[in-house]
């Protein structure tokens, strides 16, 4: 794995075909495959490496796939968030992904990675907004959606499944952001 982007405590990183191994043992965690649609519970390392081959074809072609969240602390891989393309592409914008097991919750861990992957889609990938198609009842990607400032924008489907369409757009980042002057700043 190598580092692409780093915030405090993490390192988003891009895969090789050597993690392999880090995958698997990670899929082994209780709750990394929770409202997954592809399968992500007890990787073979088949499974591994195929899901691998296929981020490292997207982190090719469009500078973002589903990156390995690494503890710089540890060095241990503790969970899945990136970006990527559609297909069929629906929009000019990116879908997020976010993905921890139960141990790794709790933490703001995943709050920490999909902040700074949105900004990485602004900023890096001059998209112009980010989705997430979230399960009707997946309450914690609901609340963890809301609080990085994605809005509820319609319902929708995902696989013939139904699903919640958040966005964030960079107009939406921007407004959040605190533009205020510090008086003691002020000329
Ligand atoms: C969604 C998920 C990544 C959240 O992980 P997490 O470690 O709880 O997230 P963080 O600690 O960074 O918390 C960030 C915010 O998420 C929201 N959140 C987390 N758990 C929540 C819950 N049970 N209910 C409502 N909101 C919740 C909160 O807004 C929280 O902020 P707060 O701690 O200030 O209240 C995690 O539950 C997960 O991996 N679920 C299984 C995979 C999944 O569902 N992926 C999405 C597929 S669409």
């Amino acid at each position: 794995m190598f580092e692409v982007i780093e915030t405090d405590r993490l390192s988003i990183c891009a895969w090789e075909p050597t993690d392999a191994f880090a995958l698997m043992k990670l899929s082994r965690e209780k709750g990394l495959g929770e409202f997954a649609i592809q399968k992500y519970d007890d990787m073979s390392d088949e499974e591994a490496r195929a899901w691998i081959a296929k981020q490292i074809v997207s982190y090719g072609e469009h500078g973002c796939c589903r990156f390995g969240i690494v503890l710089k602390k540890t060095r241990k891989l503790i969970g899945i968030s990136g970006m990527y393309e559609r297909t069929p592409k629906l929009d000019e914008g990116l879908d997020i992904n976010w993905r921890f097991p139960v141990a790794h919750r709790g933490q703001g861990y995943a709050f920490e990675a999909a902040e700074c992957l949105v900004g990485f889609a602004f900023d890096m990938l001059e998209k112009p907004h980010v989705n997430a198609y979230i399960d009707p009842t997946n309450e914690p990607s609901k609340g963890l959606a809301e609080k990085l400032g994605f809005k509820f924008v319609k319902m929708a489907d995902e696989l013939n499944r139904p699903a919640e369409l958040w966005r964030i757009t960079a107009a939406d980042r921007f407004d959040e952001r605190d533009l205020s002057v510090d008086e003691d700043d002020s000329p």
